[in-house]
């Protein structure tokens, strides 16, 4: 039994502006960090899930359990009878600027789903939305790029099967693509409770705000370059190297460090070791595209970016994180515009999120929930002043 009394962090002034780095604010049920072994999901290593069905991990981090075949299916079948994102939805989407990044796409279907489907039950708008979420982004895909219509969802398909067929990616082969999708798709889930996007969602919750309104609020928080909108600049990183000979690369990494450039891949706020997501994602590379010329900028990159950033004492963390090899595989099976990898890593996110949602809402604190986010900040350089 945890006691309640234990201190667990001392904050002084120069914790102030840190960006919370660290606090402990609260308790996460669905996923834990650990800064060596990196992310599991309600105790199993995401090793050990990353090829298991998307559907069976969607039901352990909103139940706790792996689900049984008997439980997996009727999960399944119910998925399914909620598909159908309304049409009104997708009219509006089709008003959206194109020069819009998507994810401002996102966050604004997020919202225009809110407006025409929320029930305001947290556990029923989580599985709508979750049902919801591959169709919205297919569409964001389509409509954005000017590849067509929006596509029906087919209901007797898998939930990545049938994002796969929504997006209809021209040219490309569909299998390819599941391949990659169903591994980063169940890679990128779930976080801990205080990456920004997830402790944003369930902030904006807090206040009662329902779960689109909240997910949307998280999804402007994923779009940022320091979160998720850096595994876009990643990619575009890696085509910028230009080459898998180690020489070559080497060069490269120690030019951008002596000119003030990032790293990009490499680093995380939590982790200090190699990200147990980049390192199955490279497996899956050697295994789906070993010769894809960026795969393999990617793979030099994983040995020579450590071995300089290791070299750099303030560099607390040398290592690849997730986004270090994503944009290289989803490239390599047909998805060759970086624009479009937040989106893909935020239609998985919103799965974590509103699950730790659901939790925050109507779980904790006996079921009462959490109370309303209201920190604390200091007045700085405002001495009382008076106009009399
Ligand atoms: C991640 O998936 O690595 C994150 O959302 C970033 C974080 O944990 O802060």
């Amino acid at each position: 039994m945890a006691d309640d009394n234990e201190v667990l962090f001392e904050i002084t002034r120069k914790h102030l502006n840190t960006g919370m780095r660290g606090f402990p604010v609260g308790s996460c049920r669905t996923s834990k960090v650990d800064p060596q072994e990196g992310v599991s999901y309600v105790g199993y290593p995401i090793k050990e899930l990353a090829e298991r069905a998307p559907e069976e991990v969607v039901y352990l981090l909103l139940h706790r359990e792996l689900p049984s075949d008997e439980q997996l299916g009727a999960f399944k079948a119910d998925l399914r009878s909620r598909m159908g994102v309304d049409p009104k939805v997708i009219e509006l989407l089709k008003g959206l600027p194109r020069e819009g990044h998507p994810m401002e796409w996102l966050s604004s279907g997020l919202i225009f789903l809110g407006m025409t489907s929320k029930t305001g039950d947290y556990a029923e708008d989580a599985r709508n939305v979750i049902a919801w979420a591959p169709e919205l982004v297919a569409a964001i895909f389509r409509i954005r790029s000017g590849w067509g219509d929006p596509i029906a969802p087919k209901p007797e398909l898998t939930l990545i099967e049938n994002f796969v067929h929504m997006l209809g990616v021209p040219g490309a082969d569909p299998a390819k693509i599941e391949r990659i999708l169903r591994v980063f798709y169940v890679l990128h889930m779930d976080h801990g409770g205080g990456n920004l996007s997830t402790f944003t969602g369930k902030a904006v919750a807090s206040a009662h705000t329902d779960i689109f309104s909240s997910l949307a609020a998280a999804m402007c928080g994923l779009y940022g370059p320091l979160h998720g909108r850096a595994n876009q600049d990643c990619l575009n990183f890696v085509r910028k190297v230009g080459s898998s000979d180690p020489a070559k690369v080497e060069e490269f990494v120690r030019n951008e460090l002596a000119s003030g450039g990032k790293i990009f891949g490499f680093g995380h706020a939590v982790l200090r070791a190699e990200d147990p997501r980049a390192t199955i994602q490279y497996g899956v590379g050697q295994e789906i595209c070993p010769d894809d010329p960026l795969f393999a900028t990617a793979l030099t990159l994983r040995e020579v970016a450590v071995k300089v950033l290791k070299e750099f004492p303030k560099v607390s963390n040398p290592y690849p994180n997730v986004d270090a090899v994503s944009g290289s595989l989803l490239n390599a099976m047909g998805l060759t515009d970086s624009n479009y990898y937040t989106v893909l890593f935020g239609l998985s996110r919103i799965t974590g999120i509103a699950a730790q949602i659901v939790d925050e809402r109507l779980r904790f604190r006996g079921g009462k929930g959490a109370p309303i986010v209201r920190p604390k900040y200091f007045a700085e350089e405002q001495p009382p002043r008076s106009l009399s």
